[in-house]
C-alpha cells in the first residue's frame, strides 16, 4: 500500500464541482481583486472564528506581520519591544516579530502538550514585553486561563498564531461562560488578534497563498486593511508605507467553498486521530497528550521518537557547542522514517530545526545582545529530534489509517 503523507489531488477532489463553479464564477465576473468574493469569505470567516472582523490577505506570515506593524502603527508597541513566543514553533512567527524589529523571546514548550509552558512566561515578562503570541501549532489548543490571566495582569496584547487551527476551541468556564453566554470560543476568537494561513495543505486551504487576520479592535482591523493594500484606506492617499498583500476573488471563492465543509472535514480529521491514539502501541513511540476533540483539530499528528544519540543534555547548558547544534541528527526517529518510507507510508518532520538554531538567526541584530547562537533549549532542540508527523487528512481510508498502525507497530528500532 502507498500512503502519500498528504494528497492535496484527493483534497481538491472532494469538492471539486463546487469548486470549479466558484473559480468559473470569478474567471466569467470579470473583477479579480477587492470584490463581492472577499467580502463574503471575510463575512463568513469572522462570523465562523466568532470575530467582528476578517480582513483577508495574501498569506498567512503577512496576517502576523501585519497584526505586529499595526501596533507599532498605533503607538501600542515600538521596535525594541519584546513579544514572548514559544521556542518551537514554525519560523513565520518569529519572522513576524523580527520583521517589525521586536524581540522574540523564547518560551520553551511543555513536552507532554508541546505547547508553550505556561508556567514559564511569567518569569521572562519584562518592562519592555507588549504581547504574548501562542501558537495552536498541529492544530493544539495553547490557549490557557493561565495565559489570558497574564495578559490582564501586565497589560500584554495576545496574539493568536492560529496558521494551523481553524476550527479549534477553548471551552469557556464559570463567570466567563455566563458572561459570554457561549460554551465555547474559537481559536483565532481568543485574544486581540489572530493570524491565519490559507497555505494549501492547511486545515483550510486555498488553491495557493492566502491569509487573514481576524479581531474585535477597529482601529486595528482599519490599520491592517490599509496595510495590506500599499497602505492606502482611500485611494491614491497613502497613510502608510504598506505592501501589496491582498487575498485574490478566486483564492477567496475557494476559501468560502471550503469553509462550509471545514467541521465535517475536522470531524474526520479527529476520527483518524482517535484510531491512532487507540491502536499505536509501540514502546519506541510517545504520542503526545490527548486533548479533548474541542482542542485539536489535528492539523498534524505528531508522534515522539525517542532519540538514542548522546544527548545535549549532557553538554554545558548555556553555551551552544556549534551554532547549528546537531539538530536532525537523530539516528532512531530517522530510522523509523525511512522505515515508514520503505513500506510506503508518507512522513514529514515538524520541524528539523528550531528557530533559535536557524542561520538567520545566528547573528541577528535586533536581539540586542541577546544572539541565539549560543542559546540552548533543549525540549525545543528534543522535540525537533524527536518528532515525526504521521499520514493525517479528511481524504484517507480507514483501511490506509490500519496499514499505518500496523507498521508502525511492528517496528523493532531498526
Ligand atoms: C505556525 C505557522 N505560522 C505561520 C505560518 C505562515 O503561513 P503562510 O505559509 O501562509 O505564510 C505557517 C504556515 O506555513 C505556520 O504553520
Amino acid at each position: 500500500m502507498k500512503i502519500p503523507f498528504l494528497s492535496l489531488h484527493d483534497i481538491t477532489a472532494k469538492y471539486r464541482d463546487e469548486i470549479h463553479k466558484a473559480v468559473l464564477r470569478v474567471v466569467d465576473s470579470g473583477w479579480y481583486l477587492q470584490g463581492k468574493e472577499n467580502e463574503q469569505f471575510e463575512q463568513h470567516y469572522a462570523e465562523y472564528i466568532g470575530t467582528k472582523h476578517c480582513i483577508g490577505c495574501a498569506n498567512g506570515l503577512d496576517a502576523l506581520i501585519w497584526i505586529f506593524r499595526a501596533y507599532i502603527e498605533m503607538g501600542v508597541m515600538w521596535p525594541g519591544d519584546e513579544v514572548i513566543v514559544p521556542a518551537n514553533t514554525y519560523i513565520a512567527t518569529i519572522l513576524a516579530i523580527t520583521e517589525n524589529n521586536l524581540v522574540p523571546v523564547l518560551v520553551e514548550p511543555n513536552p507532554e502538550t508541546l505547547q508553550i509552558d505556561d508556567s514559564l512566561i511569567e518569569e521572562r515578562i519584562t518592562e519592555r514585553t507588549k504581547a504574548i503570541c501562542i501558537v495552536h501549532l498541529y492544530g493544539r489548543l495553547a490557549y490557557t486561563e493561565k495565559i489570558g490571566e497574564l495578559c490582564k495582569k501586565y497589560n500584554l496584547k495576545l496574539v493568536e498564531d492560529n496558521a494551523q487551527a481553524h476550527g479549534c476551541k477553548f471551552e469557556v468556564k464559570g463567570e466567563r461562560r455566563e458572561a459570554k453566554g457561549k460554551e465555547y470560543k474559537r481559536t483565532g476568537s481568543l485574544g486581540d488578534a489572530a493570524g491565519h494561513s490559507f497555505y494549501p495543505g492547511k486545515n483550510l486551504g486555498a488553491l495557493g497563498d492566502g491569509g487573514a487576520v481576524t479581531t474585535d479592535d477597529d482601529e486595528l482591523a482599519a490599520a491592517i486593511r490599509a496595510l495590506a493594500n500599499y497602505g492606502s484606506q482611500k485611494k491614491y492617499v497613502f497613510k502608510y508605507t504598506g505592501r501589496n498583500s491582498r487575498l485574490d476573488e478566486i483564492q477567496a471563492a475557494v476559501l468560502d467553498v471550503k469553509l462550509r465543509h471545514l467541521d465535517e472535514d475536522t470531524r474526520l480529521r479527529q476520527q483518524i486521530a482517535a484510531y491512532y491514539y487507540d491502536n499505536i502501541n509501540n514502546p519506541l513511540i510517545t504520542l503526545p497528550k490527548r486533548l479533548p476533540d474541542i482542542e485539536n483539530v489535528y492539523h498534524l499528528f505528531p508522534i515522539l521518537v525517542k532519540n538514542t544519540l548522546p544527548f545535549r543534555e549532557e553538554k554545558e547548558v548555556g553555551l551552544h557547542p556549534s551554532p547549528l547544534g546537531d539538530c536532525g541528527a537523530s539516528s532512531l526517529r530517522d530510522k523509523l522514517q525511512s522505515y515508514l518510507a520503505e513500506n510506503g507510508v508518507g512522513t514529514v518532520i515538524h520541524y528539523p530545526i528550531p528557530p533559535h538554531l536557524q542561520e538567520c538567526y545566528l547573528k541577528y541584530p535586533f536581539l540586542q545582545g541577546r544572539e541565539w547562537e549560543r542559546l540552548i533549549l533543549p525540549i525545543s532542540e528534543q522535540i525537533a529530534d524527536e518528532e515525526l508527523s504521521l499520514p493525517m487528512s479528511p481524504t484517507m481510508t480507514m483501511e490506509q489509517v490500519e496499514y499505518v498502525v500496523s507498521v508502525l507497530n511492528e517496528w523493532k528500532g531498526e
